[in-house]
């Protein structure tokens, strides 16, 4: 049912102009219950996007991001066992460069603030994204009314579930 319902995501994010137009694109592995990346990235790979990763930094609890040239041994197992780029088979990419970032997490809501790991690493990489380049992958279970936001969290643009599209509706800065 995941495999399917992430097929039915992927498909959506391939017809987002932003996905259309982006040379290159943060993709994240997949962890847990988050939505699997596996064909979105193959995709983007074939499509000659430039196909980056997260890079943890346990100490500063932050991101950065490499760019990998194939799916396969370009990857293992970094902080909270989750796969990464290995040093030797990636290049550093600025968040400047990145044309879009697919963003994974535990719940989103209608605002598009995202509940994540609970330690913040998102927020610190995302602030450096522009909001229309942050768009989340969800099942349409993980959306719900309304989640606690704080003065640091940093929402995302777009959320992909299976069955829609859903335009963050802006924050407004007094709330
Ligand atoms: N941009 C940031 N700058 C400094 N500290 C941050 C930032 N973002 C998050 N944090 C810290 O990380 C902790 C976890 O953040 P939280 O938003 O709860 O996690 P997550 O976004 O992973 O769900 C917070 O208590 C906060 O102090
Ligand atoms: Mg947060």
């Amino acid at each position: 049912m995941r495999r399917m319902k992430s097929l039915r995501i992927a498909r959506l994010v391939q017809g987002l102009p932003v996905y259309l137009n982006a040379k290159t694109v943060m993709f994240y592995v997949t962890h847990d219950a988050e939505v699997e990346t596996g064909q979105l990235m193959k995709h983007a790979m074939l499509d000659g996007k430039n196909v980056a990763l997260p890079v943890t930094d346990k100490d500063s609890c932050s991101l950065s991001a490499a760019r990998i040239r194939s799916l396969t041994g370009s990857l293992a197992k970094g902080a909270y066992g989750i796969l990464e780029p290995r040093k030797e088979c990636s290049i550093p990419v600025r968040a400047s460069e990145i044309d879009l970032v697919i963003v994974p997490g535990i719940a989103f809501d209608g605002r598009g603030v995202r509940l994540g790991f609970g330690k913040g690493y998102y927020d610190r990489w995302l602030s450096r994204i522009p909001l229309r380049k942050r768009v989340a992958l969800a099942y349409s279970f993980q959306v719900v009314p309304r989640l606690p936001k704080s003065a640091h969290d940093v929402p995302v643009g777009t959320i992909v579930t299976e069955s829609e599209i859903i335009r963050a509706t802006p924050i407004r800065k007094e709330q």
